[in-house]
């Protein structure tokens, strides 16, 4: 059992934070090339932290080791989100979870399903009319309102003022989340006008929740989840509040816009064809776009009782983050890990997948991922099976990775319609 490499340094100014914020790939990759390990630790929010970049050690915090950790997020996003099933632990946890799932099991699509299709039709059916779209802004405008609809049936057809309300407030919301990690290096700045703002958002938000709860209709999701089995009207709001948070379209905008990147060009026309005839070859696409460009950097636990990750032993008050990026990396486990290849997929697929972190893993694994999968499928079989597309040369396709992972330009892309290829 070996200690972590790397500095924790003294409190305040030892800390990497602004280095971590500012780009945390080239931050992670300083180091595991440094210490020559993918597990290190370093000071990030004036913390020990250690950072966990291997499969393994990842299956190990999310799995056998998992008692000995509590989730890493109230600090960040409790008072925005107040109390819900990312912030629970042991019994309230697994209490929650169960309610969940029942609402997202492959058995209640059929819920989402109707909404998703005509939202893609809208949304994609003119993707050819002008000349080049972004398709990062153009994905998120859609998950934003399939999110209004599938979980609070607002559409702007029929409820446009509510709807733009919404879009104010959650954008507001979400200046309030960004703020945070800030307001931990900065004593003080949570009481900055941008929190507060993001306070008051909260209240409205959670006010149209209300309203919204009392108007369902039976059949739809609202109906659903005040029938879920939660304890009281409170705990259905606020994971209201969290499904329609704008963090998930961003997340869907992500995957969307890497998988565009991924498969645009002429040289990956074969590829998208492909993927539009062979329903297990698409499957492994998606992967493959998960592993190399997951939305999210990672996650956070703290440490409750002292173990060992992957070899490595982890103290009891540190902070551990999974870094999903570097574990998709792992070399041994995917060959070429930098290279984009849906055929590693063909052999063991299906075990392998079980090791991706895109959506967490064990008993904290993401719970929409049913639905998610779902949507993804739907958008993607739509755009092979409607359009050829490439992007523009003259922009900025180095990936960003926080909030969500993409490209630094738009992505800038051109669509033509199948049947107008030879226009
Ligand atoms: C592309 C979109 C999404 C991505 C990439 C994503 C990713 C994740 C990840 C990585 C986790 C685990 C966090 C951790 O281990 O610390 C998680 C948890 C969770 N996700 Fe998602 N998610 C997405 C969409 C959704 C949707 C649409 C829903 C619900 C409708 C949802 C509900 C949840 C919940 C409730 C948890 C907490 C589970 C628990 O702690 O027990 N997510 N998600």
């Amino acid at each position: 059992m070996a200690e972590p490499k790397g500095y924790v340094g003294y409190m305040i100014v030892g800390d990497k934070s602004v280095e971590f914020y500012r780009d945390p790939v080239m931050f992670v990759n300083k180091r595991m090339e440094e210490y020559d390990t993918r597990i290190f630790q370093s000071r990030i929010l004036n913390k020990p932290t250690v950072f966990i970049g291997t499969i393994q050690g990842v299956q190990d915090l999310v799995g056998d080791c998992s008692h000995n950790f509590e989730m890493g997020y109230k600090v960040f996003m409790h008072g925005l989100y107040g109390d819900n099933a990312v912030f629970a632990e042991g019994e309230e946890a697994a209490r929650l979870g169960q309610v969940l799932h029942s609402l997202f099991e492959p058995a209640s699509m059929h819920l989402f399903n109707t909404k998703l299709k005509n939202l893609i039709s809208k949304h994609f059916s003119n993707l050819d009319a002008g000349t080049e779209v972004s398709a990062y802004e153009q994905f998120k405008h859609f998950a934003t309102e399939l999110s209004f609809s599938i979980f609070l049936d607002v559409v702007p057809s029929h409820s446009a003022e509510v709807y733009d309300q919404l879009s104010q407030l959650i954008t507001t919301h979400w200046h309030g989340i960004i703020s945070v990690p800030l307001s931990l290096k900065l004593p003080y700045w949570g009481s900055s006008s941008g929190y507060n703002r993001a306070l008051e958002a909260k209240g409205e938000l959670l006010e149209i929740i209300r309203d919204r709860l009392e108007k369902a209709n039976k059949g739809d999701f609202l109906h659903h989840i005040s029938e879920a089995g939660f304890q009281n009207q409170s705990e259905v709001e606020n994971h209201l509040l969290l499904f329609i948070s704008a963090l998930v379209p961003k997340a869907f905008a992500s995957i969307l816009t890497s998988f565009t990147l991924a498969l645009s060009g002429h040289d990956k026309a074969k590829q998208r064809h492909q993927a539009s005839i062979d329903c297990k070859y698409l499957d492994h696409v998606l992967l493959e776009v998960q592993r190399l460009w997951p939305p999210f950097f990672g996650g956070r636990r703290l440490t409750r009782k002292s173990c060992v990750l992957d070899g490595v032993k982890v103290h009891k008050g540190t902070a551990v983050v999974y870094m999903t990026n570097s574990a998709h990396r792992d070399p041994k486990v995917f060959t070429d890990p930098e290279e984009f290849k849906p055929e590693r997929w063909d052999e063991n697929g299906d075990e392998l997948e079980k090791l991706l972190c895109c959506f967490g893993g064990g008993k904290r694994k993401c719970i929409g991922i049913h639905l998610i999968k779902n949507i993804l499928k739907e958008v993607c079989t739509y755009l092979l099976n409607n359009y050829e597309w490439s992007v523009s040369d003259d922009q900025d396709l180095t990936y960003k990775w926080l909030p969500v992972s993409r490209p630094i330009g738009q992505l800038m892309t051109q669509f033509v319609s199948k049947g107008n290829q030879n226009d």
